[in-house]
């Protein structure tokens, strides 16, 4: 993972990229959430949660402008990396835990689509926690004019919360928690593997013309 981002952060164009793409991320995590809030029932820290995700998402589209002024101004196909898998990550991960979560607790209608929020959420801040510091480790050894320091506070404040709401919906949560965390690894593992073989390509392309 690191040497991945080593491999963006040293170049500006595949840097802006890799921005826009985690901006995409975020901006589709922010309205995942916005889309699961009950009518009545959401509180503070769902309106936090929702309002610190969509900050995420255009933080990150804003720091484009410092290494690509015009380039990247949409989130259309040709200006992601790995599009079908950055598109199909959030939505699979969903599908697979509401397939998981209807079955285990006979559930379904907006209690399944509040537990599906519950445990969806958790398993990105369990990845955002660890893909968020390290990013931030390669911008700080390479002295980029770009910061995550600000995001990785809230999603350190998020992953608290999923712990505490998760306890109220399920004391037991943690072994279902397991299973949703082994799939996340897999779209994950997936994810990179697809932007590794991008920047393999995008590299002998420049190698080539060089
Ligand atoms: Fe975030
Ligand atoms: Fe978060």
């Amino acid at each position: 993972m690191k040497d991945t981002l080593v491999t963006i952060v040293r170049n500006d164009e595949l840097h802006a990229r890799w921005l826009n793409t985690l901006s995409y991320l975020e901006n589709v995590g922010a309205r995942k959430i916005s889309t699961c809030e009950n009518d009545t029932t959401t509180d503070l820290v769902q309106l936090k949660h929702a309002a610190e995700e969509h900050r995420h998402a255009y933080y990150l589209k804003k720091q484009i402008s410092k290494l690509a002024p015009s380039a990247f101004t949409c989130y259309e196909s040709k200006d992601l990396f790995a599009p079908v898998f950055t598109k199909q990550y959030l939505q699979r991960l969903d599908l697979a835990c509401c397939r998981q979560l209807a079955k285990h607790y006979r559930i379904s209608g907006q209690r399944l689509k509040y537990a599906a929020y519950l445990f969806v959420t958790y398993a990105i801040e369990v990845r955002a926690d660890e893909l968020y510091p390290i990013y931030q480790e390669v911008l700080s050894e390479l002295q980029s004019r770009i910061m995550v320091k600000s995001i990785i506070m809230e999603e350190e404040g998020h992953l608290e919360e999923m712990n505490h709401m998760l306890t109220l919906f399920d004391p037991e949560w943690n072994k279902q928690a397991d299973s949703i965390l082994a799939i996340e690894k897999e779209l994950f593992t997936n994810w990179i593997t697809a932007i590794n073989a991008e920047i393999f390509s995008y590299e002998g392309i420049s190698t080539a013309m060089a």
